[in-house]
């Protein structure tokens, strides 16, 4: 079959070495794709918000299949558009996406359907939300509804930062249209685990915990980025943990989201945080997490079609997750000075140390092809991933292989996974 995927990054360069292991594929293609994704697919030069270009190629070269990566053409509809030319699609439509599209509408889900989760209220006007400040809690927690680039949440210590805070999110529009609306939460303290999952809107199946790492710098310092690596398992989450959370939060999640007509099918990822009072969801995304996706695949034994299709068909109770009992460790090479200002075109050397291993991938991330060479070409540049037998073993392996590459302002953190050595 035919496999179009949408999106040009790291976690898309997963997908795209799950899909090409796949016996049933003979054909990926990956829209708009990068260098390293050019190894396995081919490359079509469409943004991933153009679907009336998308959904026409799709048509026109008759895909079998079509994998919806990235937040923001899901939010749109893109899972929508595809199907209403005929092409099958993986991911939520726009109606189930908005788990993920706005934060207001799934604090009210949860609360109506009784998940645990901060406690919270929702405001669409900056006057309504500086009046509660007046009487609320410190820290306390800001978060603009809608899709902000991971940056649309503040963490405010003092009144006056909260007010700040409200002010720079609902009037000076800081975050744009995604503050017309806001959460005010609850702080809540405890360490932060991913749970990915694939489900049908009926049945889920969660695939494995992972942990990842925001901040730009050593010791969780500077500034918040798309993420600067990730390992999976996470150690913390325990059998009872996941029992806990199949019954109360994943389990209820999509029941809920089915019992409001907005029927989920894709990949949900639950961002938890684990307080003294048990698991609390901290927010939903309704996709493959980056770079969570490239720890989490390669240690996944199932043919990533069979998966998909049995998400789309109503068919997942048919199917369980194998996942390898080993670790993963992806480690983000960046350009320095990302996320504020760095610099790109550079010469990439060394990928081809990569060749033939089947533990450890170079997933690009920003990329591209310049007179035959790879060049970075973003801030974030490669997701250098390696398994091992276990955590400690995986990260040193990872450490191990980001040496092997080498370009011009190459920058990585270097205690990606420091949460191992507290378990
Ligand atoms: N209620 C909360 N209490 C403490 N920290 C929080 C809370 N909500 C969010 N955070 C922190 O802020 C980060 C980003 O929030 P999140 O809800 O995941 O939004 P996004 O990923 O869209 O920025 C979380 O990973 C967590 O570290
Ligand atoms: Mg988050």
């Amino acid at each position: 079959m035919k496999v179009l995927v949408v999106g040009s990054g790291g976690r898309e360069h997963a997908i795209v070495n799950s899909v090409a292991k796949s016996s049933r594929v003979s054909k990926i293609y990956c829209a708009p794709g990068n260098a390293g994704i050019a190894g396995l697919a081919e490359c079509v030069d469409i943004g991933v918000m153009d679907f009336d270009a998308l959904t026409d190629f799709a048509v026109k070269e008759k895909i079998d299949l079509t994998i919806v990566a990235p937040d923001d053409p899901l939010v749109a509809g893109a899972v929508d558009a595809f199907e209403a030319k005929g092409i099958r699609a993986f991911g939520p439509r726009a109606n189930a996406a908005i788990l993920e599209g706005s934060k207001a509408f799934s604090k009210d889900l949860m609360k109506k359907y009784g998940i645990p989760t901060a406690q919270y209220e929702n405001f669409d006007n900056a006057e309504d939300a500086l009046k509660y400040l007046e009487t609320a809690r410190m820290p306390i927690v800001l978060k603009a509804d809608g899709l902000a680039l991971g940056k649309g949440v503040l963490i405010c210590n003092t009144l006056e930062e909260a007010r700040e805070g409200v002010k720079s999110i609902m009037l000076d529009k800081q975050f744009g249209a995604a503050g017309n609306r806001m959460v005010i939460e609850e702080f809540m303290t405890g360490r932060e685990v991913s749970v990915l999952s694939f489900t049908d809107g009926k049945t889920i199946r969660p695939m494995t915990s992972a942990q990842d790492h925001k901040r730009a710098k050593d010791g969780d310092q500077g500034l918040n980025t798309g993420g600067m690596g990730t390992f999976s398992p996470s150690p913390f989450y325990t059998k009872e943990i996941d029992e806990f959370c199949m019954k109360n939060i994943y389990q209820p999640t999509v029941d809920a989201m089915a019992a409001e007509g907005r029927t989920f099918k894709g990949v949900i990822f639950f961002g938890l945080m684990l307080t003294e009072d048990g698991p609390k969801v901290l927010e939903y995304n309704a996709r493959f997490g980056d770079p969570e996706a490239q720890v989490v695949l390669p240690r996944m034994n199932n043919d990533i079609i069979d998966v998909m299709e049995a998400c789309i068909d109503g068919t997942l109770d048919k199917i369980e997750l194998d996942f390898k009992d080993n670790a993963a460790v992806c480690v983000v090479l960046a350009s320095d000075g990302y996320p504020v200002k760095y610099e790109k075109g550079y010469e990439i050397k060394g990928l081809d140390k990569f060749d033939g291993k089947d533990s450890y991938f170079a997933f690009h991330a920003g990329t591209k092809l310049k007179d035959g060479k790879v060049v970075t070409n973003g801030g974030r540049v490669l997701g250098i991933t390696a398994m091992g037998p276990d955590l400690k073993q995986a990260r040193s392996n990872a450490y191990e292989a980001t040496k092997w590459v080498d370009f011009d302002n190459k920058y990585c953190r270097s205690d990606i996974g420091r949460a191992i050595d507290e378990a």
